[in-house]
């Protein structure tokens, strides 16, 4: 992999600190980042003392990298990940995948909140995310130095099919009601209006966010493997006739907790028997 001086200089300052190795991270959305509480033997990085790593500013992004085990299994949890509408470029915000790429890690489980658009979904549905709409008009590989593989990324399959059923079993095991859908994903940090949320639903979109997308496009550039799980916090605007807010966002996502829990547990103790 071609490690950018900036990237080597976050590597090597998290390598500075442990040479824990991991092959599955975790990347925490709004109001998820409490998964990281479960860890055992957690080691936590702040990462405003990462070297060029962007800071979080939103309330429910906490801002550390943890390691840890989880049911014995080795694993990297990230809380705070940054956005586009914090004002980073999308180069910036993908950072965090080229350092947990760099520091050995092959799978990516990443996950957010999001507003429903289909009518059958509900606030506190949990939904396995299988393609994904980029409407934030921008590209993270956009002038940004390669991962080391081709510069024109194959996208057709941005989340791992091969993946699906083992995240619906971890589901249907545990009772837990699991939808799949495509996100679609725009800039924000206004929400959207009503008629750009029918536009994501003639488009395909089965809820909408404003985040994931550079991550899992950078993710793909890297050549890993990318689950991704959305927590449906609140239907979009039009859907509902609530007017939005992250405060609801935020309550959801922790109604969400022990599902969640049980549901990402359960992946990566399936992705560690996998072969
Ligand atoms: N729109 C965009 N992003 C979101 C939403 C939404 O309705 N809910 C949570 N994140």
């Amino acid at each position: 992999m071609n490690k950018t001086p900036e990237l080597k200089k976050a590597v090597d300052y998290v390598r500075s600190i442990s040479a824990f190795k991991a092959k599955i991270a975790i990347i925490l959305g709004s109001g998820l980042g409490s998964f990281a509480d479960s860890l055992d033997d957690k080691l936590k990085i702040p990462t405003e003392k990462i070297p060029n790593y962007p800071t979080s500013t939103v309330q429910g992004h906490d801002g550390q990298l943890v390691f840890g085990l989880s049911n014995a299994q080795p694993l990297i949890a990230v809380q705070g990940r940054t956005h586009s509408y914090e004002g980073y470029s999308l180069d910036r915000v993908s950072f965090i995948i080229r350092i947990l790429n760099a520091l050995g890690v092959s799978i990516l489980i990443i996950t957010n909140a999001a507003g429903g658009i289909n009518p059958l979904f509900k606030p506190g549905d949990l939904m396995l995310i299988k393609d994904q709409i980029n409407f934030m008009f921008d590209s993270p590989l956009r002038g940004s130095p390669s991962c080391g593989n081709s510069g024109f990324p194959d996208m057709s399959e941005p989340y791992s099919s091969k993946y699906f059923d083992l995240v619906q079993n971890v589901a249907l095991k545990n009772n837990i009601h699991l939808i799949s859908g495509t996100l679609f994903v725009s800039s924000g940090p206004s929400y959207e209006t009503s008629s750009e949320v029918k536009m994501a639903y003639k488009l395909g979109a089965d809820a909408v966010s404003m985040s994931t997308v550079p991550e899992v496009i950078v993710a793909n550039h890297c050549g890993m493997d990318v689950i991704g799980i959305s927590c449906i916090t609140n239907m979009a605007t039009g859907i509902t006739q609530e007017p939005l807010n992250h405060e609801e966002v935020t309550l959801t996502a922790a109604r969400t907790k022990k599902i969640f829990l049980t549901l990402t547990t359960g992946i990566i103790d399936q992705l560690y028997k996998y072969k």
